[in-house]
């Protein structure tokens, strides 16, 4: 796509917004009031708002590479806070999507330089879930296992930062685990059976 043809859609879209609602972007400018925090990955062909159908203001995002949410890094870290404590969001969402390619990467044997320690967290994925993951013999279906698991520890990780923890306590914060299929389009909910992994890991992680 031509860089000029993205700013003809934006001048499109304005018209269309105003169209709608002439004070559609004075409203805008107000400030934000999400519900929801999404962590997904930044592969083009997930694009957040367009798959859950919701508009401008509805979703704080933040995406990376195979939506991880590593403890030490300060962008996520930083994400959660800000959602968390300071717009109080009510549900926070890892979304996963099957035929991730930081996934595969890291089902591989392959030195990817500085990929290597971001992509490392999903080989430790890899690892807690071995037993699991070494009895499916279909190639296919393990990786989509691996995206489904490493969903599954995002959203532990953000069960340990304490943003999260005093959320639960005071708020009843809801931690979400979803993949969203790219080859049908449909988006899943891995229904993670979060009490049963608090009771599990809480005695380990409770900071608060
Ligand atoms: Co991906």
């Amino acid at each position: 796509m031509e860089i000029e043809r993205i700013f003809s859609n934006n001048r499109k879209w304005i018209a269309e917004k105003l169209s709608a609602d002439c004070e559609y972007f004075k409203k805008l400018s107000v400030g934000q009031n999400p519900e929801y925090l999404y962590i997904g990955c930044s592969d083009s062909r997930v694009t957040a708002e367009e798959l859950m159908g919701v508009q401008p203001g509805d979703v704080f995002v933040h995406r990376n590479i195979a939506n991880m949410v590593p403890n030490t890094d300060l962008s996520s870290m930083s994400v959660i806070n800000y959602a968390v404590s300071h717009l109080k969001v009510k549900h926070v969402i890892v979304c996963g999507h099957y035929y991730c390619n930081g996934v595969k990467a890291a089902m591989q044997s392959a030195d990817l330089g500085i990929l290597n320690p971001w992509l490392r967290n999903i080989r430790d994925v890899y690892r807690i879930h071995k037993t699991e993951l070494d009895s499916i013999i279909d190639e296919e279906e393990k990786y989509k296992r691996l995206v489904e698991l490493n969903v599954q520890e995002q959203c532990i990780n953000i069960i340990k930062t304490p943003d999260a923890q005093k959320a639960y306590k005071l708020r009843g914060v809801k931690v979400h685990g979803w993949v969203f299929d790219v080859r049908s389009g449909k988006l899943i909910d891995l229904k993670i059976d979060f009490n049963k992994i608090l009771e599990n890991i809480m005695e380990i992680y409770r900071i608060i």
